[in-house]
């Protein structure tokens, strides 16, 4: 049915001013029930990566959203054990959607490590009536908020901010897509110049334990090899193919990740140049510049669905899950089980590599 223009305008603005004055009955109701929880912290942890910005408004948002108060801790654990807290009402998350790093910082902390650190941390929680936490950070981040929970009672729920995608639980972590992306990038500009000299380029991307990045990179740039630390690595026949392609090719592209079994793109390009001395080769280390720069739009509603998701869990009384996306829904998985475990490689991607890079 079509409304006239005035009529739709009245049934739409009564639908929205019937919602309205729900939402507010909600509110109302929730901010009135005492046994509501009205206190959370949220925290990143581990290597930044591209959307914790965003997580982090999503996080302080919700929580105004159903009348709680938010604070954020600068650097993770260790503004836990120092006591590094400020308040983040909505206001104060604007303009940081779209940039990259943190804005609450991040660190490693060892001293979390020990029992003494983390009674320090878990009383500053307490003195500041903090009643639920938000970790958002990689497997580091995870195993310390499993020994902060075994040891006392604050229910955690953990978002996945990693680059390398490699925890169980979800289908993707926030940063993994703007990584990969920014890979693409510097691998497109790199052939250029490959093209242009006849050039084997070995190109090193980010995963010390997951070929993730290199993986899916590799396919995105159609690249001719890729070395996962998954898989052993036999260097001499990825060479061999190499070799039966070089008469009809202007370039190569091989992309091996930080952990790799050869030891990296150094060691892989020492290795090439003593036995395959008529290629012309170079290497290139991405290193960080893959952990920087304004999150994807895949990202920011990654992140944004997640932190939303984490506030409501916290209100659901759930603790000490991570929440996740599989197979577009949300999903929860305890945080204990969600620490990396290696992945098995894709065996399809393998497969479309194998296919592709003839
Ligand atoms: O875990 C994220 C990650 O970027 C890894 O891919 C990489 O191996 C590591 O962090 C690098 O850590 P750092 O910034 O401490 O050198």
């Amino acid at each position: 049915m079509v409304f006239p223009v005035n009529r739709a305008a009245g049934v739409v603005g009564a639908i929205m001013k019937s919602r309205l004055v729900n939402r507010l009955a909600i509110q109302n109701l929730l901010c009135h029930d005492e046994s509501m929880m009205k206190n959370i912290a949220v925290f990143t942890s581990g290597g930044d990566a591209p959307g914790m910005n965003a997580c982090i408004r999503a996080v302080a948002r919700t929580a105004a959203y159903y009348g709680m108060e938010a604070l954020g801790i600068i650097r993770g654990y260790e503004g836990m054990i120092e006591n590094d807290f400020v308040s983040l009402p909505p206001r104060e998350v604007a303009g940081i959607l779209h940039l990259g790093g943190t804005l609450l910082k991040t660190a490693r902390s060892k001293r979390f490590h020990t029992r003494e650190g983390r009674d320090t941390a878990y009383a500053h929680l307490r003195a500041r009536g903090v009643e639920g936490l938000v970790a958002i950070g990689g497997d580091g981040t995870f195993r310390g908020a499993c020994d902060l929970t075994a040891e006392c009672e604050i229910p955690v729920i953990g978002i996945p901010g990693t680059i390398d995608n490699d925890l169980e639980g979800t289908d993707f972590t926030i940063g993994y897509d703007t990584a990969i992306n920014t890979v693409i990038e510097a691998v497109d500009r790199i052939r250029d110049t490959a093209e242009s000299h006849n050039r084997l380029f070995i190109v090193e991307v980010m995963g010390k334990d997951a070929g993730l990045i290199a993986l899916r990179s590799g396919i995105g740039s159609g690249a001719e090899a890729v070395l996962i630390p998954e898989l052993p690595t036999d260097l001499e026949q990825v060479m061999e193919r190499f070799e039966q392609g070089r008469k009809d090719k202007t370039s190569s592209i091989m992309i091996v990740a930080e952990g790799d079994q050869t030891g990296g793109a150094l060691k892989a390009a020492e290795r090439i140049e003593r036995a395959y001395p008529h290629y012309d080769t170079r290497v290139s280390i991405l290193g960080h510049i893959q952990r920087g720069g304004s999150p994807t739009c895949m990202d920011r509603v990654l992140a944004s669905r997640l932190g939303v998701a984490a506030v409501e869990a916290l209100r659901d009384g759930q603790h000490n899950v991570m929440a996740g996306v599989i197979h577009r829904d949300i999903a929860f998985t305890p945080l204990d089980q969600a620490v990396k475990h290696l992945r098995q490689p894709n065996p399809h991607f393998l497969h479309l590599l194998d296919v592709l890079s003839t």
